[in-house]
């Protein structure tokens, strides 16, 4: 079972979601439809995303069963939006991949970065993770924005490699291993030291993204 934390800095909490939750994602949800439909997951040969109350119920299962730790983020006390950290293995892989969203009247103030950075930092240093990934479409440039203030590292094209809006989609990804920032992300988020050119991607992977595949 994984014991999922209240991490804070500045106006920016992330805290573990609950059952009560369910009400204002759900609200928050369909107020942001337009906002948020291109970039969520879905499942081949379902229609529709399932209740906020089923989502929270299957995201607490997977954290009773150490696969992932799902918070809600919380700006000035309100919550605006999910990060997650899922897909989490133990032993020798030891990673897990962070998804996030937040409610498009917060957007460009800097929350997703620190609340990422909150969750990185300590599943680095309290669940033994050594790796975390991103995965983002090609053509979301808020989220690529994300991981390069981040200082996260490009490491490739993966062709139709998840179902999002209806359909395989190619992700770029990125990662950050837990040596690459002894210091912490947050602090060197901060700080303003992190390495932004790690998350260039080069113009052949562009170039691939833009071709559809045989
Ligand atoms: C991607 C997302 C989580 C970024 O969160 P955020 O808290 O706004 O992050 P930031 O404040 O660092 O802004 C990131 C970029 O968003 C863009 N942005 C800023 N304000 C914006 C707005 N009002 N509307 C659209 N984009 C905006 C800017 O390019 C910004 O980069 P900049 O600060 O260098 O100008 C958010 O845009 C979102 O929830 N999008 C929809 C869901 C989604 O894409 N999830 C991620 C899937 S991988």
């Amino acid at each position: 079972m994984i014991f999922v934390p209240t991490l804070t800095h500045g106006d920016v909490t992330v805290r573990s979601i609950r059952p009560r939750d369910a009400r204002v994602i759900s609200r928050l949800l369909k107020d942001n439809r337009s906002w948020l439909q291109k970039w969520e997951a879905t499942v081949p040969g379902f229609e529709g995303a399932p209740l906020s109350s089923e989502m929270i119920r299957n995201v607490l299962r997977l954290a009773r069963k150490d696969q992932a730790a799902p918070f809600v983020i919380e700006y000035r006390g309100q919550v605006v939006g999910q990060v997650t950290l899922s897909g989490l293995s133990f032993g020798s892989l030891a990673s897990g991949a962070v998804g996030y969203w937040v409610a498009e009247t917060v957007a460009g103030k800097g929350i997703t970065p620190l609340a990422v950075a909150l969750v990185v930092d300590w599943a680095f240093t309290n669940l033994g993770i050594h790796r975390v990934e991103i995965c983002i479409r090609p053509e979301n440039e808020a989220s690529l924005r994300v991981v390069r203030k981040l200082g996260m590292r490009y490491e490739g094209l993966r062709r139709r490699y998840i179902h999002i809006d209806g359909d395989w989609r190619d992700h770029f990804c990125f990662a950050v291993t837990i040596d690459e920032v002894l210091g912490g992300l947050l602090a060197r988020l901060v700080r303003g030291t992190a390495n932004h050119s790690l998350a260039d991607v080069p113009e052949a992977d562009q170039i691939a993204a833009r071709t559809p595949i045989r």
